[in-house]
């Protein structure tokens, strides 16, 4: 393979499946110098160009994780860049955005630059960090989200793992006031919480962290958090939306382009109370995986366009850690490497289709965020695409997890394809579940 001064690579990809946000169509890819060159029936490649023979199999453009947290610094035991990256290309994503929720938290410019240092050399994909909104920085923040490696701003209205923390409006709307792009929250209404943490006396089953966290939690933030964005005029994004109810409220308040929404695999293909008398206290996290009524409630939105993309909320314990007795047990299912697995059983289950999968973890993140050059196979984009076999149907197998973690609740889950080439700028990264080559991942570009 072809390494050039661009940090590109060179690669011809023939006789796929290539999946498009309309249609899926036997194509063939040529890469050059890390940049779509050519996508089309029959390519002529230059001469030497490496080549991937594809027949049979499906090729996605990269896929973008806008949500993960990869613990790095602070909290390596429980992951860190390096393999929080290389779990993320093994299951297909070649751009990740990543949580500030560190320890230190990423809350000013010399954190981010000491996390894009970090990731320099180790990362295996493309990557980009959210700044953490605080009381202290709310009025900083637009001096600072167009950083070269910012994601956006990131906000927490509720607490979850770690102290970043925005509770009250008052605050909330400095931070909306403060610069322009996109702000990325997570809706929980902290008072609400508080109170019925309070309530609880130690030892109460893990299965009640959806009435502990309840639907008026999450429907109340998420209420205020729409009053603030239409009185302020600034964009918000709703990170893992888990209730029906604030579906029902986005649809009603019908604010356009205003307000854009996640969902995560985890409420997709999880439910209570199910999922916490199989897996306990590992199918905890924050918002709360909650019953079918908001599942189905969720899968309608995905198919039907509400939710604009899908971020796996990646959020790796250790076992140790997710045994301790709830609600100390701490909330996060790791996922970066699972979401294409999963989404390629719904299409087998049919609530989804291929074009889909392009709609929510390609374009529709390059939209939401304004990625520079990924989530298409246009000419002149970056050359990151992944290859998946959609005859290896086995059980999820543990042993392919490449998480620090160590687990996931769909372990053994009956597969419909898994991903078995990842190209990261024309790099052929992994493959059939092992790294290739070193970590070249790159600090994401966006666009105003
Ligand atoms: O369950 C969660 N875990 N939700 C969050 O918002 C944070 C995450 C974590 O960092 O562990």
């Amino acid at each position: 393979m072809s390494l050039t001064a661009g940090g590109g690579a060179d690669l011809w990809v023939r006789r796929a499946k290539v999946v498009g946000e309309r249609d899926v169509v036997e194509q063939d890819v040529l890469i050059l110098d890390g940049r779509v060159q050519q996508v089309a029936r029959r390519v002529a490649a230059p001469d030497g160009i490496p080549e991937l023979r594809a027949r049979g199999r499906l090729v996605f453009p990269g896929l973008i994780d806008t949500q993960v947290h990869f613990r790095e610094p602070g909290l390596e035991h429980k992951e860190d860049l390096a393999s929080g990256s290389l779990a993320a290309v093994t299951g297909g994503i070649t751009a990740f955005c990543e949580m500030p929720n560190t320890d230190p938290p990423t809350t000013d410019p010399a954190r981010l630059v000491d996390k894009l240092q970090r990731a320099h050399g180790r990362s295996w994909a493309d990557h980009a960090f959210f700044l953490g909104a605080t009381a202290d920085n709310a009025d900083r923040l637009g001096d600072w989200e167009w950083l070269p490696g910012c994601a956006g701003i990131k906000v927490f209205m509720g607490s979850s793992t770690g102290n970043l923390l925005v509770p009250d409006d008052a605050t909330l709307e400095r931070v909306l006031r403060s610069g322009t792009r996109r702000v990325a929250v997570h809706s929980e209404d902290e008072p609400r919480l508080r109170e019925r943490y309070g309530q609880l006396r130690g030892g109460e089953s893990v299965a009640l962290h959806p009435d502990v966290r309840d639907v008026e939690s999450a429907l109340r933030a998420t209420r205020r958090l729409l009053d603030l964005a239409e009185k302020t005029g600034r964009k918000v994004h709703l990170l893992h939306v888990s209730t029906a109810e604030e579906l029902d409220l986005v649809r009603e308040r019908d604010l356009g382009e205003l307000v854009t929404v996640e969902a995560t695999p985890n409420h997709l293909f999880l439910a209570a109370p199910y999922c916490y008398e199989r897996h306990g206290s590992l199918a905890q996290m924050n918002p709360p995986v909650r019953d079918l009524r908001h599942q189905d409630a969720l899968r309608r939105a995905v198919a039907e366009g509400l939710v604009a993309c899908i971020g796996s909320d990646h959020a790796p314990h250790t076992l140790d850690e997710k045994a301790r007795e709830y609600p100390r047990s701490p909330s996060g299912i790791p996922g970066v490497q699972t979401t294409l697995p999963l989404l390629l059983t719904a299409v087998r289950d049919g609530w989804l289709t291929y074009p889909d999968i392009v709609r929510l973890l390609c374009t529709g993140p390059a939209r939401v965020y304004g990625f520079e050059g990924k989530g298409t196979l246009e000419p002149g984009s970056d050359g990151d695409l992944v290859i998946v076999d959609p005859r290896m149907t086995d059980p999820l197998p543990a042993d392919w997890l490449r998480s620090r973690a160590g687990f996931s609740p769909f372990v053994g889950t009956p597969l419909a394809g898994l991903p078995v080439v990842t190209v990261v700028r024309g790099h052929v990264v992994s493959q059939d579940g092992e790294s290739v080559g070193a970590p070249i991942g790159r600090p994401l570009r966006y666009r105003a």
